[in-house]
């Protein structure tokens, strides 16, 4: 089983897209986009927004939330281990511990040079952050 729904907080959310610089025109994919609202927050930076979402009442809260920024804001219902990441400048994911080493394994596959990747809560396993923000850890590709 995935890691269960527990919201980042939203006082969080402007500060660490602030440090992921995430910036007019880019692309950014949420691994477990909950109830999108950063999805709604990086739209409003003008950011392209994807979240992957497993659980279906999520992805419908989600879904709700943005319909009406669509196609700036596409939030999938799927697995997002099977999905690609290089078409990211900003991936955003909240999980558990035990699944950081294989998000580690994945984003150094996948993630192109220069994009960034914050980790809520629990850093990886080995990359050093760039940047270490009051919960989150953001390392640069
Ligand atoms: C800790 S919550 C974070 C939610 C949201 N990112 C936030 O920060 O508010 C993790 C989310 O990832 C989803 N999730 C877990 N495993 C997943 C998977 N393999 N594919 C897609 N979503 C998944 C869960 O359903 C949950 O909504």
């Amino acid at each position: 089983m995935g890691p269960p729904w527990v919201p980042t907080r939203t006082k969080d959310i402007d500060e660490l897209l602030d440090d992921a610089r995430l910036a007019p025109g880019q692309s950014f994919i949420e691994l477990g986009c909950g109830d999108g609202r950063l999805l709604a927050a990086a739209r409003r930076r003008g950011a392209q927004a994807t979240g992957y979402e497993i659980n279906p009442v999520m992805w419908l809260v989600a879904t709700v939330r943005n319909l009406r920024y669509y196609p700036r804001v596409r939030v999938r219902l799927g697995n997002f281990w099977r999905r690609d990441l290089s078409g990211a400048d900003v991936v955003m994911a909240f999980l558990v511990p035990r699944f950081m080493r294989r998000l580690e394994m994945k984003a150094k596959a996948e993630i192109k040079p220069g994009a960034r990747l914050v980790s809520y809560i629990y850093a990886l396993p080995a990359k050093r952050p760039k940047h270490q923000g009051r919960h989150w850890f953001v390392y640069k590709y």
